[in-house]
């Protein structure tokens, strides 16, 4: 019978883990062995103990669990010096960065690990509920606009008291994907006059039936990949964009930046200039920050203020509510194993012709299999 391994997450400060003991039975009835690290869900509260009475095992040590593994299941990667631990075929599934992650890939290949990268199931219907992309940035959404409040000094709704008038506070979203959608569903839903803008004009009716407003500025042709994903601006498109938006920043008490290029570093949205001209107090959120970041002076797991405003940049955003980004995506694991999982054996048949195969798996037999990641490190060496 195959062995699902579940290590605990090594990040710092990550809570987070990629099995629920209900998991456990839905595994099981698929025909195979479930094991896991001690310790595995403690950041959320669920101790070894409830684990062994789902069914699962519970391994001495990490060097055991590797061992014992036929697939490794997490959230990031395993850390590199770790990938000689594992038996060569072992099929490792967790986020990968396979774009920014060449040595990696390439120890993959040496060490003969099979490996599924969570970032690449693709946006079609079919992955919805595998979408761990999605699972993860919609509560990402929720928890910038949770981690704005509590920086904010001033309230999000209108309040008619005898005391006075509070006017509702402006809060203005760049990027309205899955983030940036939950983000102003929440903010509205606290009561904020909540503007909105994406270079997918295509987002403008999701704002609108939000509750939103949808700031225009005419960019010309802006157009998206056939996943769904926005194409990148020019230099010229970029500056309109930045002229276009700069007085609804201004204006703005908070700015939530939720702007991704896949596979690309995301772009620079507001500048130093812009924040200057923002009232001092106000807040930004920059989802982007531990990659490179939508905002100037943003900092990476860091909250800081520039010019009175304060820049919060702390990252790994889903992690902040735990328990339910784990329920979420354990459960994108379990469909994505289930979907793909023999029932006479209760391997995963990896068929690299599917259609969300050939997308996700990225290295198989000691090669890189994935045309997308192939042809990207073939235009980093070009
Ligand atoms: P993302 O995380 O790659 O980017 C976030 C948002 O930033 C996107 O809406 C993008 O258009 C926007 N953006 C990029 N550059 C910008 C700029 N300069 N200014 C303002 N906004 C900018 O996107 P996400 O949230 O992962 O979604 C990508 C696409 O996939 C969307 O079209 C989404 O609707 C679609 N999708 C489809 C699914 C399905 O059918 N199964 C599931 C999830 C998403």
């Amino acid at each position: 019978m195959p062995t699902l391994a579940f290590p605990k997450e090594t990040l710092g400060g990550e809570k987070r883990c990629a099995l629920l003991p209900a998991n456990v039975k839905a595994y099981k009835l698929l025909g195979v062995d479930v094991l896991i690290e001690s310790g595995l869900g403690d950041g959320i509260h669920l101790h070894d103990e409830v684990y062994k009475q789902a069914g699962a095992k519970v391994a001495d040590n990490r060097q055991t669990l590797f061992q014992s593994a036929d697939v490794i299941l997490g959230i990031h990667k395993l850390p590199q010096h770790e990938l000689a631990l594992c038996r060569p075929d072992t099929l490792l599934i967790s986020y990968l960065d396979p774009f920014n992650a060449p040595d990696y890939l390439e120890q993959l290949c040496q060490q003969r690990l099979t490996s599924i990268s969570m970032e690449m199931i693709p946006r079609i219907s079919r992955c919805q509920k595998m979408d761990a992309l999605s699972s993860q940035a919609s509560l990402a959404g929720y928890v910038m606009v949770a981690k704005a409040v509590s920086a904010l000094q001033s309230v999000l709704p209108m309040m008619m008291t005898p005391a006075g008038t509070l006017k509702p506070a402006k809060v203005f979203v760049i990027g309205a994907g899955v983030a940036g959608l939950q983000a102003i569903a929440t903010a509205k839903r606290l009561g904020a006059a909540v503007t909105a803008f994406d270079t997918r004009t295509v987002v403008a009716e999701q704002v609108q039936s939000l509750g939103a407003k949808f700031l225009q500025i005419d960019l010309g042709e802006t157009g998206q990949t056939n996943q769904g994903y926005a194409q990148s601006l020019t230099a010229e498109q970029m500056q309109k964009q930045q002229q276009g938006q700069a007085k609804c920043i201004a204006e703005s008490d908070i700015v939530i930046t939720t702007a991704q290029l896949f596979g690309r570093k995301p772009p620079l949205l507001i500048d130093a200039n812009t924040i200057a001209q923002m009232k001092p107090g106000s807040v930004i959120v920059d989802m982007a920050a531990e990659n490179g970041g939508n905002v100037a002076g943003s900092v990476a797991g860091e909250t800081v203020c520039v010019s009175g405003v304060t820049i919060i940049g702390t990252g790994n955003w889903a992690n902040e509510v735990a328990s339910d980004a784990s329920q979420m995506y354990a459960s994108n694991l379990v469909n994505l194993f289930s979907e793909f999982c023999d029932a006479a054996t209760g391997s995963l048949s990896l068929d690299l012709q599917d259609e969300i195969l050939g997308h996700c798996v990225i290295t198989h037999q000691g090669q890189i299999v994935n045309q997308t990641i192939q042809s990207h490190f073939q235009k980093e060496v070009a």
